[in-house]
C-alpha cells in the first residue's frame, strides 16, 4: 500500500475507535468479584443499605437510574470527594480506599441496582460531554449538555442572566456561558459594599421565610463579610434551602457553612 493511504486507513479506522472506545463500566467483569462484596458491607452498607434515611439505597433502581443520568464521572467524582453539607464524606469515609477501588465500588452498587441498558447508554453519552461542574449537571434535566430555560427557573438569577451571557444567542448557556455567568453574579455579591450587620439581617430575614427552621440554635455571625451559619437542622434539603435562599445577599464573599443534620453527626 502507498504510504499515503496507508496513513489514511490508519486514521480511518482509529480516531473513530478511540473515540468510541469507552466501554460500559458495568461489564467490567471485576465488579463481579465476591471480594467486592465484603468492601462493600465493609465501607458502604451501613448507609446505602440501611440507616441514613438520605443515602439512596442499593437495589433501588429508580434512584440510581436519576443519578446516573449525569454520566458515570458525575457519581465516581461524589464518591471520591463526597458531596458537601451531605453524610456522604469523601470515600464515605475510607480514605485508605484508592480511586479505583471506589469506582468499582460505585460500578458494583449500579449493577446491583438493575439499572437499565438504556440508562447506561445515556450516562456514557453524558460523559462524552466531558463536564465537571457538578451544579450545571444537576440543572441539566435535559441532558444535552445546554441549559435552557425551564432548567433555569428554579434559580431566577441565572434566568435574568440567560441572555447577557448567551454569546452564541442560541437561547440556552452552554457549560462555559454558564460559569462566566455564575462567577459575574458571584463578584457583583461580593464586590456590594454592606456592613456586617446589614448583612446578618438579610440572611435573618431570609432564613425566617424558610419552611422547617429550628426555633432556636441557628447561629448567623457576619464578620468582614464572611457569612456563619451553625447548628443543627433536620435535613439535608434544608441546608440545601438555605443556601439557595442567602446565595446572592449582597454583601457576603463568602459563606462558612457550620450546619450539620442529625443524620451527619451520627455517623461522626
Ligand atoms: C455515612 C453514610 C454513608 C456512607 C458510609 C457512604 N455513603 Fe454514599 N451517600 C450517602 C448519602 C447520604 C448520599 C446522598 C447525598 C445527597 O445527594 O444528598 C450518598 C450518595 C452516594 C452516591 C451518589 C453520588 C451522586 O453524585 O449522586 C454515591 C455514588 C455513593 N454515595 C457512593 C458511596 C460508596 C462507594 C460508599 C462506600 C465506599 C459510600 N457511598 C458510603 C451516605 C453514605
Amino acid at each position: 500500500m502507498n504510504i499515503k493511504l496507508q496513513l489514511f486507513v490508519y486514521i480511518f479506522l482509529t480516531v473513530p475507535l478511540f473515540h468510541h472506545a469507552s466501554a460500559n463500566p458495568l461489564a467490567n467483569p471485576a465488579i463481579k468479584s465476591p471480594d467486592l462484596v465484603g468492601s462493600y458491607r465493609q465501607n458502604c452498607s451501613h448507609c446505602h443499605s440501611g440507616s441514613a434515611p438520605s443515602a439512596p439505597l442499593i437495589g433501588d433502581s429508580a434512584a440510581w437510574s436519576l443519578r446516573l443520568s449525569g454520566g458515570f464521572n458525575q457519581l465516581y467524582h461524589s464518591a471520591i470527594h463526597g458531596i458537601p453539607n451531605t453524610a456522604m464524606l469523601a470515600k464515605g469515609g475510607h480514605a485508605e480506599l484508592s480511586d479505583d477501588q471506589i469506582k468499582i465500588l460505585v460500578d458494583y452498587m449500579l449493577l446491583q441496582s438493575k439499572v437499565s441498558a438504556k440508562t447506561i447508554s445515556q450516562a456514557m453519552k453524558y460523559d462524552a460531554f466531558n463536564i465537571s461542574d457538578r451544579e450545571f449537571i444537576l440543572l441539566d434535566i435535559n441532558k444535552n449538555a445546554l441549559l435552557e430555560k425551564n432548567e433555569l427557573q428554579q434559580e431566577i438569577a441565572f434566568l435574568n442572566g440567560l441572555t447577557e451571557f448567551d454569546s452564541n444567542r442560541d437561547g440556552k448557556l452552554s457549560p462555559i456561558e454558564f460559569i462566566a455567568l455564575r462567577s459575574s453574579l458571584e463578584t457583583k455579591r461580593q464586590s456590594s459594599n454592606v456592613s456586617d450587620d446589614e448583612i446578618t439581617n438579610q440572611v435573618n430575614l431570609a432564613l425566617s421565610k424558610l419552611q422547617g427552621m429550628p426555633h432556636s440554635g441557628i447561629r448567623v455571625n457576619t464578620k468582614n463579610g464572611v457569612l456563619t451559619i451553625a447548628g443543627v437542622i433536620g435535613s439535608n434539603q434544608l441546608i440545601t434551602n438555605i443556601q439557595q435562599s442567602i446565595r446572592w445577599i449582597p454583601g457576603i464573599k463568602s459563606f462558612d457553612n457550620r450546619l450539620m443534620t442529625s443524620e451527619m453527626l451520627a455517623f461522626d
